[in-house]
């Protein structure tokens, strides 16, 4: 069965599951249905892909997402796109819901065009079945066109493991028999997004790239990474065709924690393969007077952190000690030179080494450190080293404690040694 729900006029009656988007400046309140909250795309990384596709010129057409889900994402595109917009969803509900949400955001944002309102539309119905749903929205009048651009966000089993293709639903192979003919063409290819789980391995990747090269033989794809901080990948996504970059195969994208901030975009990278694993960490002797930097994870992950780096004031000059978890931390000996801003929060911390400690980082060793701190002339000693989440909380009150009450006057941190068992005290400069 294949059901229209337009946002002109759909009730919210029976939808429950109201929040808050805490995400957007505006504070959207967002319905979800059956469980739907965690699928969604967070507006404000809904709303900077939208802006990053405002870039490329895109086949006529209209914008089909064929596993809408809550709405979130295709009413992003529509809001920036300013185009009606075509919604799949196989849960009744949550279609309903991405229609109210459609007007949700259409009425706050002060939307005018009664065009782009009256001609979106969502469809209960299976996103994979291309042919159904073109003749249902064409026999009612919503389309005339093929598609502009096809997203896909699939849903994937929450305890899964593998991340494997064929989980995804709707599989990808599966949506590209459905729409390949309906799609629209530039000279470089139709427009896709694959929004894909962060987990997926470096296999699937080249997985979901034979797929599609098997669909669309010669197309551009640039993999992106999203990161919303804390070192999380939050997207992986691949851009295919019209969308991708020719001569970049990875992108990263952070999004600032303030919402009125441009995200930061860094393209480059090289194809992936199934050697790429990007750095590798070495061994190295830590000297008193050199500088440790913890970086960013996420940009780690995507592969580009090499080409980042050497655009900071150290050049090539720096070694891997750490390269895995979440911290990833370099070793330099020239002070990083460039402002916090320059760094765009992907080195969250940078200081020069003063001291070594033998011993671990525990309740009866914390004197210890404060010890040296207060030798050092530091105020604030942040434990940037792993430690149990019940005891962090209790060694890092203890080291706020007994320094605030001295005078010293400098910023620190204390890092793990990766593959000696000491820490290190390092001072911010
Ligand atoms: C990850 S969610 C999409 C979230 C969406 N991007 C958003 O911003 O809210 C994936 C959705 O695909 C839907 N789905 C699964 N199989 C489908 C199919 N064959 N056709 C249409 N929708 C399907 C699921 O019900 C789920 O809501």
């Amino acid at each position: 069965m294949t059901r229209l729900v337009y946002p002109l006029t759909e009730p919210t009656t029976g939808l429950f599951e109201n929040n808050p988007d805490r995400t957007s400046v505006e504070r959207f309140r967002f319905f979800h249905a059956d469980e739907g909250k965690p699928l969604a795309t967070p507006w404000q990384v809904a709303l900077s892909r939208a802006i990053m596709l405002r870039q490329y010129q895109l086949p006529e057409g209209f914008i089909l997402d064929c596993a809408c889900g809550s709405g979130i994402q295709i009413t992003a595109y529509s809001e920036i796109l300013n185009l009606p917009v075509v919604g799949v969803e196989l849960n009744e509900s949550r279609a309903r819901a991405s229609a109210v949400n459609f007007r949700t955001v259409f009425t706050e944002r002060g939307g005018t065009s009664l065009e782009r309102l009256n001609d979106t539309v969502f469809v209960v119905g299976d996103g994979r079945n291309g042919d159904n749903i073109m003749a249902t929205l064409t026999a009612a009048g919503n389309v005339t066109q093929n598609v502009a651009f096809l997203h896909l966000d699939p849903a994937r089993p929450r305890n899964s493991r593998a991340h494997a293709l064929t989980e995804m639903a709707p599989r990808l192979d599966e949506v590209f028999t459905g729409w390949k003919k309906h799609l629209n063409e530039t000279q470089e290819g139709p427009a896709i997004l694959l929004d894909l789980s962060p987990r997926i391995s470096t296999n699937q990747m080249l997985e979901v790239e034979a797929l599609v090269e098997s669909f669309w033989p010669g197309l551009h794809k640039t993999w992106t990474w999203t990161s919303r901080g804390r070192g999380r990948i939050d997207r992986l996504a691949l851009w295919v065709g019209c969308i991708a970059e020719p001569d970049f195969p990875r992108r990263f994208v952070r999004i600032p924690p303030d919402p009125t901030q441009p995200p930061f975009i860094m393209l480059g990278g090289e194809p992936i393969t199934e050697a790429s694993k990007a750095v590798r960490a070495v061994s190295a002797n830590l000297k008193r007077g050199a500088y440790l930097s913890i970086v960013d994870s996420a940009l780690v992950e995507s592969g580009l952190v090499d080409e980042w780096l050497q655009t900071l004031s150290f050049g090539n000059e720096y070694v891997w000690l750490q390269t895995t978890g979440r911290r990833p931390i370099i070793y330099h000996q020239k002070r990083l030179e460039n402002s916090a801003e320059e760094r765009t929060n992907l080195i969250p911390i940078s200081g020069r080494i003063v001291d070594f400690i033998d011993a671990d980082l525990t309740l009866d060793s914390i004197d210890q450190f404060v010890e040296i701190a207060l030798h050092h002339d530091i105020q604030r000693l942040t434990i940037r080293a792993e430690v149990a989440p019940d005891l962090q909380p209790k060694l890092q009150g203890s080291l706020d404690r007994q320094l605030v009450r001295r005078h010293g006057t400098k910023e620190g941190f204390i890092i793990k040694h990766p593959s000696q068992a000491q820490h290190l005290i390092c001072i911010v400069d």
